[in-house]
Order: structure tokens, then C-alpha cells, then sequence
């Protein structure tokens, strides 16, 4: 249990919440961990029937944290890998999944959307996948969900320019269910994870499986994973992590 995730569990609901504000939650391998034991808890245990992300602080997330890609493209990172067991979790969930999004939802913050039953989002939210900006390539199945979900153009410049999504744009999109003003977010999204709770979980569970190839989803993780890995090692994105970490924009002019 790392205090940077926080783990309840009240009246059929386990809400999830990311609790490392000073870093716009960015995710730690550790925080990894508690999601994929979590979502793996609640698929066996009959005391969770929906599953809610929300985050402290300004932000949802920051996305995977940026020391941990520094740490993995320089070889340091030896600790056994969270991140894909939490997508992998993610891809096979069958109880529902609710977040509420607000402030900055970067890289996997903006993803693992693609794998909520219900969205909220309040009109700060900013949802980017920079992962050309950071020479790395889409993950958590997004380069099929993405252009499925809001079309080819706009997934693209989402992807590739790094485009960002307000927290309005979203829910016209098709991203959010609706767009909440913020002091109503979280009560928003737990009054939908409540109603869920009340539903047949049966009926639910075959809904959700029919509407979504968990299968396909979970392999594409896996082609998409191993080109992420690939794309770690390369001069490009060593370039992207020392830029963030020094603060200043990426030179990749120089990068074969
Ligand atoms: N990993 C590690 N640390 C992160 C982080 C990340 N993904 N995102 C933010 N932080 C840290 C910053 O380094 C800073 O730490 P410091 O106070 O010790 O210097 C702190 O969180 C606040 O971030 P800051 O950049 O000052 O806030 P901002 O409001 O100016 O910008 C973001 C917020 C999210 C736009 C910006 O931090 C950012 O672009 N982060 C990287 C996002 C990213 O590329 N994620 C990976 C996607 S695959």
C-alpha cells in the first residue's frame, strides 16, 4: 500500500484515489501496484460492484512518471514493472468503471478513460497524449480506442501534436459522459457509481463484456507495449525526459 493511492470501500463502491497532488499524481510504479491490486480485488470481491478514479490537488494525473521513463531508458529501473498488470486489469474489468476527471489528465491519465464505463469531466480538464512530443508511442490499447472512440483527425493531432482536450470538448466528443462544474464532480461521479451499485451485477457484468473485446484489447496492449519498450531505448525519447526534467523544450534536430 504506497499513501499515494487511496483505497475505500463503502456501500458497494471502491473508490480510488490518486493522492500525490505535489506531482500532479503522476504515476510511481508503487501507485501501479495498488490500481492493479485493486482493480484485481474488486473483480473478486463481492463487496465491490463499481469502481471510481478520481485524484487530489489541481489534477487527475500527470500521467507515468517522468523519473521512472528516465530510469527505464538509462537502465537504472530494476523494481518488477506494475504498469502493465494495471492495464492489463484494466482491458479485463468486468465491474464498472466511473472517473472524474479534472485539471491535468496527461498520457495514461487520458487512456485509461478509454477504458471508464462513465466519464465526468469539469471544464478545467485538460486531457493530452503527448506521446510523439516525448518520442514514445500510444499505449493502453489508445491507438485503437482513441480514433474509435472521436475519429482519425482528431485522435491523430491528439497523439502527434499533443492537442489538448478540455474538460467541454470531452464530453462533446464522446470522451465524457458530461461536463460537471467542479465543486460537483466527485459528488457527480459517486451518484452515478451508486446507481450502478444498485443494478444487476449479472446484467451489468454481460453488458459491459458484450460491448467491449476485452481479448482484443489485451493483445493490442501487449503489440503496443513492446514498441513502447522499444521506443524507450532510443536517443529521441532520452531527449524528451532530459528536456522535461531540465525544464526546457526538446531539440530532437540533433537525434539520429
Ligand atoms: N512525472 C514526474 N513528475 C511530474 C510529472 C510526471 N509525469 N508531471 C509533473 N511532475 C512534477 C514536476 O516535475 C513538478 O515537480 P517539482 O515541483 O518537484 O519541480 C511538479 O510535478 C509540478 O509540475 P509542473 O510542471 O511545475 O506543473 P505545471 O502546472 O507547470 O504543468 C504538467 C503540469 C502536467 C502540464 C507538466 O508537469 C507536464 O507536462 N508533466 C509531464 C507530463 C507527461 O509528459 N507525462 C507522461 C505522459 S506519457
Amino acid at each position: 500500500m504506497t499513501e499515494h493511492v487511496k483505497v475505500e470501500i463503502d456501500a458497494g463502491v471502491m473508490t480510488l484515489t490518486l493522492a500525490r497532488p505535489d506531482k500532479k499524481n503522476a504515476l510511481s510504479n508503487a501507485m501501479y501496484g495498488v490500481l492493479a491490486d485493486s482493480l484485481e480485488r474488486a473483480e473478486r470481491d463481492p463487496e465491490v460492484r463499481v469502481v471510481v478514479f478520481q485524484g487530489d490537488g489541481d489534477s487527475f494525473s500527470s500521467g507515468n512518471d517522468l523519473k521512472d521513463f528516465t530510469a527505464q531508458a538509462t537502465g537504472s529501473f530494476t523494481e518488477e514493472r506494475h504498469v502493465w498488470r494495471f492495464l492489463k486489469a484494466l482491458a479485463r474489468a468486468t465491474r464498472p468503471l466511473v472517473a472524474a476527471v479534472h485539471g491535468q489528465a496527461v498520457g495514461v491519465g487520458t487512456t485509461m478513460l478509454l477504458h471508464c464505463d462513465l466519464v465526468f469531466t469539469s471544464p478545467d480538464a485538460r486531457l493530452t497524449v503527448p506521446f510523439v512530443n516525448l518520442a514514445l508511442a500510444p499505449e493502453a490499447a489508445s491507438s485503437w480506442l482513441l480514433p474509435a472512440r472521436i475519429g482519425h483527425a482528431r485522435a491523430y493531432a491528439m497523439f502527434a501534436l499533443g492537442e489538448a482536450v478540455d474538460g467541454t470538448t470531452a464530453a462533446a466528443w464522446g470522451l465524457s459522459n458530461a461536463v460537471v462544474p467542479l465543486e460537483d464532480l466527485r459528488a457527480r461521479a459517486r451518484a452515478a457509481a451508486d446507481q450502478l451499485a444498485k443494478r444487476p451485477l449479472g446484467a451489468l457484468t454481460v453488458t459491459k463484456g458484450l460491448m467491449r473485446d476485452a481479448e482484443k484489447i489485451a493483445a493490442l496492449m501487449d503489440k503496443e507495449g513492446a514498441l513502447f519498450a522499444e521506443r524507450l531505448q532510443t536517443a529521441e525519447a532520452r531527449e524528451a525526459f532530459m528536456a522535461f526534467a531540465e525544464r526546457r523544450p526538446a531539440d530532437f534536430s540533433k537525434v539520429a
